[in-house]
């Protein structure tokens, strides 16, 4: 690669450049005026982080366990739906990047390669449920993910609605044509509608999704599936705890990377009342808005066991396909591995609560 890519911003600017307007808009955007998309970034610099000094660092670990499964760093990669429209081979290469990197890929319900297709790749994987009203499509998904060997079922529960992005609108997002809705195409001949004016996402969601889903179906999904609950899109503690009394193993903080309710909480912002509720009684992890090591640091020492990293997989899958995503991955985990040392962690265990403290607590 001619350009010198030394950080995850550097990334998205070249993945522009090889994206179309449609593919570029539709990853990098956020609901309404991006007030949550922004924001999400911004909260990170109100946490000031307490380095601890004359600690032996010479060897740092980065590697931890997420529901049983090792992992060699504290990083998930999100699920995010249509990967092939940065790569040809979308899921695939991000899936292999996954491998490489020792680390769990979520793949999305709305992927553009099948479950099966990316199951053989063998990285470590959870797949991302959106619930269709189609009860029957919706049990033969989670089915098929449990047969082909996802270790976790990640139930996505803020977009019972789809979030206005108004850049897809403007759009007219559709996927092009010969990408197909693979998860669903075995099945249904469900694709993403053009309608004039309209994002073809947005109405997929209104025609295809269930709005009506509550709690009380995480235990009709808890019948269907013994693979663990993880709960995606919680930004209140009661919410957190009624999800694990519910059932769940773990929970993603997320404000779906500022694309649903624009003005929500920032992720990083609502990680502490969801560990004060759960305790231990959960694996809580985050995602949103994380690009730096100094992020990560920030989220553990709140209390999160792991984070997920979205857009920037993207980007890097624009740029250089399962490659590309290796190295931002790589960039990533290098960058925890230096604030750790910097931190006086030398390994995850050490990042504790007075690792971090809000800024306005300073003044
Ligand atoms: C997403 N996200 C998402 N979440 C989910 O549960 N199912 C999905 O299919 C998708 N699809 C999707 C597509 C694209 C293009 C993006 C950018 C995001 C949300 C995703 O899992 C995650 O919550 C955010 O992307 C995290 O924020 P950052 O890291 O992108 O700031």
């Amino acid at each position: 690669m001619s350009v010198n890519l030394i950080n995850l911003f550097d990334y998205e600017p070249l993945a522009q450049a090889r994206l179309s307007p449609m593919a570029f808009d539709y990853y990098a955007s956020g609901a309404w005026d991006e007030v949550t998309l922004k924001d999400n970034r911004a909260a990170f610099n109100r946490y000031k982080l307490r380095p601890r000094m004359l600690v032996d660092v010479s060897h740092r670990d980065l590697s931890t366990t997420i529901l049983g499964q090792k992992l060699a760093m504290p990083i998930l990669i999100a699920p995010m739906a249509f990967q092939c429209l940065a790569h040809p081979e979308g899921e695939v290469a991000t899936a292999c990047a996954a491998r490489e990197l020792g680390t769990i890929m979520v793949l999305s319900t709305l992927a553009t390669k099948s479950l099966e297709t990316v199951a053989a790749v063998d990285s470590l994987r959870w797949f991302q449920l959106y619930v269709h009203r189609d009860r029957f499509l919706t049990k033969s998904l989670v089915e098929r993910a449990y047969k082909a060997g996802f270790q976790a079922l990640c139930l996505t529960v803020d977009a019972p609605v789809l979030g206005r992005r108004e850049k897809d609108r403007r759009n007219q997002f559709v996927l092009p044509p010969g990408m197909e809705l693979a998860n669903l195409a075995s099945m249904t001949d469900l694709e993403i509608p053009y309608h004039q004016g309209e994002s073809g996402l947005f109405s997929y969601f209104l025609e295809q999704l269930n709005p009506a889903l509550t709690w009380k179906d995480l235990e009709w999904l808890q019948s269907i599936s013994p693979l663990p609950l993880v709960i995606k899109g919680i930004l209140r503690g009661d919410d957190a705890l009624r999800a694990v009394e519910c059932g769940a193993k773990a929970i993603i903080v997320s404000n779906h990377g500022g694309r649903q309710l624009d003005g929500a909480i920032a992720s990083i912002d609502a990680l502490s009342d969801v560990v004060a509720a759960v305790g231990d009684k959960a694996e809580i992890l985050l995602d949103g808005g994380i690009r730096r090591g100094t992020d990560i640091l920030k989220a553990l020492a709140l209390g999160a066991k792991a984070v997920l990293l979205g857009r920037p997989v993207l980007w890097g899958l624009a740029v250089d396909g399962q490659l590309g995503v290796q190295k931002v991955l790589e960039l990533l985990t290098d960058e925890l591995d230096l604030v750790m040392a910097l931190s006086g962690c030398a390994t995850l265990k050490d990042v504790d609560p007075s690792m971090v403290r809000s800024g306005e607590l300073l003044i």
